[in-house]
């Protein structure tokens, strides 16, 4: 997700200082922004001269102190809260207090992280969807204590990065996942079952739903992980049946089979085709 909000962010003409705690996952993230704007000179999205120019705007670094010089913080770290509350506390004495800091969360609790930086007023869920360059929208979601200044001007930021922004409330999942994980959990419930093999559910849903990618496809697109955190967040707050894990998703993801990104999912993908 961070590679992709750091080339929406450069293609509409911001500067972006991108790091990440692993130098590997830092190299091919710049690797893959670089690919994309590529990819949009070819497509007519962008001038060649507006390319050269994005590129000279993206900096790297792997020291979080640098980040003392930007305007905003957008952070994408993996779907734990520990993980991301350790990063917001690390980057509070470094950032100017009155900086904006937005967590790209699918569904931890914007409240309780904002709680735990110096800054809940200027804290803010900003949610983009996979694949980032490409869907339209933006969850926009405020905490108990973020004040409203901070929710306009993170909507005017989607806005002027070619976003849609939707101002949606903090509970868990807010809109999106909420609808969409039981969605895709009930999917893996059927193949478990044997109601239908993978392509079967897939294909149902395509064709007689008209959605873009069946949901196994999409899980294998999201991440598997990131879909075992989001139901655990939705079945551990909201407390209800109907969102447990189904045992094959858990069961794929202590294997290791996390979707396209580790090149086997609900599907195979061969080298290459792996993100
Ligand atoms: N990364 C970057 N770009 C991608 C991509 C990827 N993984 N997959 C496709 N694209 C780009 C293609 O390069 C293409 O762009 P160009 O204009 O440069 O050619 C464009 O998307 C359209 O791709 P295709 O023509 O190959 O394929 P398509 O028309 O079938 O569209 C799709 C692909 C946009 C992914 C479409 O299948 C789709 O909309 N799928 C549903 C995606 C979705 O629901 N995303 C939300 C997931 S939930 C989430 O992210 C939030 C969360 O918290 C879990």
């Amino acid at each position: 997700m961070g590679h992709g909000i750091a080339h929406v962010m450069l293609r509409a003409g911001l500067s972006v200082l991108l790091t990440d705690a692993s130098a590997k996952f830092l190299e091919a993230g710049a690797a893959r922004i670089a690919k994309g704007l590529a990819r949009d000179v070819e497509k007519e999205r962008l001038t060649e001269e507006a390319r050269q120019q994005a590129i000279t705007r993206l900096k790297t670094t792997a020291k979080l102190a640098d980040l003392a010089a930007c305007d905003i913080v957008i952070e994408a770290v993996t779907e734990n809260y520990d993980a991301k509350a350790a990063v917001w506390r690390a980057l509070d004495p470094v950032c100017r207090p009155e900086i904006i800091f937005a967590s790209n969360t699918s569904s931890i609790s914007i409240t309780r992280l904002a709680a735990a930086t110096l800054r809940p007023a200027q804290f803010v869920g900003m949610h983009f969807f996979n694949p980032v360059p490409v869907m339209q929208l933006v969850e926009v979601v405020p905490g108990l204590q973020t004040a409203p200044a901070t929710v306009e001007a993170t909507m005017q930021l989607a806005t002027a990065v070619g976003k849609t922004p939707v101002r949606v409330n903090d509970a868990p999942g807010f809109v999106a996942n909420r609808v969409l994980l039981p969605m895709i959990n009930e999917a893996v419930f059927c193949l478990r079952e044997g109601v239908a093999d993978a392509k079967g559910i897939d294909d149902v849903m395509k064709l007689g739903m008209n959605h873009p990618m069946g949901p196994l496809e999409l899980a294998d697109l999201i991440g598997l992980d990131v879909c075992l955190d989001i139901l655990k967040v939705l079945y551990e707050s909201l407390r209800e049946p109907k969102y447990r894990p189904c045992p094959l998703l858990e069961k794929m993801v202590n294997a290791g089979w996390l979707g396209r990104k580790t090149g086997r999912g609900f599907y195979e993908y061969p080298p290459g085709k792996a993100s």
